[in-house]
């Protein structure tokens, strides 16, 4: 290449999945030997028929499906999150604290955005979710480890011990990509305590919501209290994913919680980088995606307490 590199790609790893699909591009494998593929927990079967027919009932019947539409995402089913958040984390969660993104790692990074520059410190509990590392090198941003020992619980008083002036926020995946842990809700409140008394922003990335073995549709409750606290909004910043739970990798759905000043400025970066969320997401059918009882979510894909299906590394 010899036009000018940014320097913070030249020093980022190389997407690790796509680097693992390369070592066995070309190679057959015996049908007595099938490679069997443990490092990925993707959802690989297609979404529930009822879904399926209302993402093909978007695009046959609903025009809007294939325009541009709200930066931010439908108006629907940002209502539709804003309630059942609501309910599911005993918190008032209003339509305008939702922002629906391309997938997870979009708001992961439209969040990052608006927090950090170059120089700037994020503290990322260990081993982490790649993007999440990958996102802070290509914008400069220092990644600083937060050693969670043999527990993979990350402990707030270490992470107190290295906030500095620098540092702009604390990511937490949990249920955790890829150590598997749930973050007990005293573990997730005490780093909330920490975020605010040093003025920072708390990420908590819950893609893994729907399988966290405290909280289903079906026996309710709530994995933290963190939406209980009516000034959530100053500190936390809560990112979903529609991927796993409705085996909709592909689709590229996620969400971000958060104040409606922190969304004011992601919507300038989603404006930006995509304009608005895929087009289906935006559909009048897709209003009622997070609707429980109406067969969209993939129920084969949930665990029980038993039987977390995350992967123990990877993107999944
Ligand atoms: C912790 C975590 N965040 C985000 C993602 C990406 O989610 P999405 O497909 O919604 O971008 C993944 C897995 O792919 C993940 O493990």
């Amino acid at each position: 290449m010899t036009s000018p590199l940014n320097p913070a790609f030249a020093a980022t790893e190389p997407p690790p999945v796509m680097e693992a699909r390369r070592w066995i591009t070309g190679k057959t494998f015996p049908s007595d030997r099938p490679l069997i593929n443990v490092s990925q927990a993707a959802p690989v079967e297609s979404p529930p028929l009822a879904l399926r027919q209302a993402i093909a009932e978007a695009a046959l019947n609903d025009p809007d499906a294939h325009l541009y539409g709200p930066v931010l995402g439908l108006p629907a089913l940002r209502a539709e999150i804003a309630a059942q958040w609501s309910a599911s984390y005993g918190g008032s969660i209003r339509p305008e604290q939702v922002a629906i993104t391309q997938g997870c790692n979009q708001a992961f990074t439209a969040a990052l955005a608006t927090l950090a520059g170059p120089g700037d410190e994020v503290i990322l509990p260990t081993p982490w979710y790649f993007n999440h590392k990958m996102w802070l090198d290509m914008a400069s941003v220092t990644t600083v480890p937060l050693d969670t020992g043999a527990s993979l619980i990350p402990d707030a008083a270490a992470c107190a011990a290295l906030i500095t002036s620098r540092t702009r926020a604390i990511v937490l995946v949990s249920p955790n990509n890829p150590g598997g842990v749930e973050y007990p809700a005293e573990i997730l409140s005490a780093f909330r305590d920490i975020a605010r008394t040093h003025g920072l922003a708390l990420i908590v990335d819950e893609t893994y919501r729907d399988f966290d073995s405290r909280h289903s549709i079906e026996i309710g409750g709530r994995p933290h209290d963190l939406f209980a606290d009516p000034a959530w909004g100053d500190t936390l910043i809560q990112l979903y994913s529609f991927s796993k739970a409705y085996r909709l990798t592909g689709h590229r759905v996620g969400a971000m919680v958060a104040s409606e000043a922190r969304l004011a400025e992601v919507e300038k970066f989603l404006d930006t980088v995509a304009i608005c969320p895929a087009s289906w997401a935006r559909s009048r059918p897709c209003g009622g995606c997070a609707t429980s009882g109406n067969g969209w979510q993939a129920n084969a894909t949930r665990s029980s307490p038993a039987a977390a299906p995350w992967p123990t590394a990877s993107r999944n």
